[in-house]
């Protein structure tokens, strides 16, 4: 018997534990690669995911399942097991991206949404025979002059909604991400109000998709200071207004929130989670979906070298079982 949409769902943002977001596209992967001197080929993405998917303390312990991209969901490690199965034997969940990207949309100046949902039923299908039992589709709000509009918002949260609604009929949970950018000066209740306006809209969108909410997991920015903003909001003012605004538009139905790092450093993403766990009374789980926080110190420590496997190992373990003390709120420097 498969396990239900629910019980992923939150087995995905439970105890502690928070997901990998290992589903950089070819191109994204590519400039990762670039920045430490790596060339981007399909052996070096394997043996660079290989080494992240064999840290065996990590994915026991901390890692609760790893979001894949295509070329990784079918690629096998270098004793020819497939990727996935090293993901399954530590106990950690396989999911997918789905999504093809934020393109610009048309009549929207600036903005993007988000494509991908034509031919997708049979994606998903074909995802769930490969083992992936959730998924994930990234909308992207950028704020800047006059933007974002509400067609744009519109466009993305529809998009969003039919995406899991397509996930959830094949048995994938949903991993509902629209991303508010921290690019650009604004202040960080610019962050909040667009964040809320986003919010109400994906939510709203849901319940006219008919999502079962307890089935799906969230994965929002953090409400931040624009990064390049003069006056850089504290860790407390960052978990205060996260978790206010969360409170104001999340259901607790929603078994689990779990965070994309969006840019920020390793240890502030760590620092946030761990301040927003220890408001307490929070109804869902929180917890971390980090890309970057996560992969930035062991991508350093790997540079490339079959004789580095151990340090980035040790990196991407380190960073791991930080977000997993966060999580729990028991994080300190
Ligand atoms: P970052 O944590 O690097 O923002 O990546 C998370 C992610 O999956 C974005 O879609």
């Amino acid at each position: 018997m498969t396990e239900g949409l629910d019980a992923v769902a939150y087995r995905m943002c439970a105890g502690g534990k928070g997901l990998l977001a290992a589903d950089e596209s070819t191109s994204t992967i590519k400039k990762r690669f670039d920045a430490i001197g790596v060339e981007s080929t399909f052996e070096n993405r394997r043996d660079y995911r290989e080494m992240l998917f064999r840290s065996d303390e990590a994915m026991k312990d901390y890692i609760s399942g790893v979001i894949l991209f295509d070329e990784t969901i079918r690629q096998n490690a270098q004793d020819g097991t497939p990727l996935v199965k090293l993901i399954e034997a530590a106990g950690s969940i396989p999911g997918i991206k789905v999504d093809e990207g934020a393109k610009p949309q048309a009549g929207f100046p600036g903005e993007t949404v988000t494509e991908g949902l034509d031919g997708l039923d049979g994606r998903l299908k074909d995802y769930y025979a490969l083992g992936a039992r959730f998924a994930k589709w990234r909308a992207v709000i950028d704020i800047g002059a006059g933007i974002p509009s509400y067609g744009s918002i519109l466009a993305n949260a529809q998009a969003l909604a039919r995406y899991a609604a397509l996930c959830q009929a094949n048995d994938i949970v949903p991993i509902v991400e629209p991303e508010v950018l921290m690019d650009g000066a604004h202040d960080i209740d610019t962050c909040y109000h667009v964040t809320e306006w986003v919010l109400k809209e994906v939510f709203q969108q849901l319940y006219y998709s008919r999502i079962r909410l307890e089935g799906m997991v969230l994965k929002p920015n953090m409400v931040v200071s624009g990064m390049t903003c003069p006056r850089q909001a504290s860790v407390a003012e960052v978990a205060e207004k996260t978790v206010r605004l969360l409170k104001n538009c999340v259901p607790s139905a929603v078994p689990g929130i779990a965070f994309l790092s969006g840019g920020q450093s390793d240890e502030e993403a760590t620092a946030h989670l761990d301040a927003m766990i220890r408001h307490g009374g929070l109804p869902w789980n929180l917890t971390f979906s980090y890309g970057r926080a996560l992969q930035a110190a062991p991508q350093k420590a790997w540079s490339g070298k079959a004789e580095n496997v151990a340090a980035g190992q040790a990196a991407f373990t380190h960073r791991a079982r930080m977000n997993h003390l966060a999580a729990l709120g028991q994080w300190s420097e």
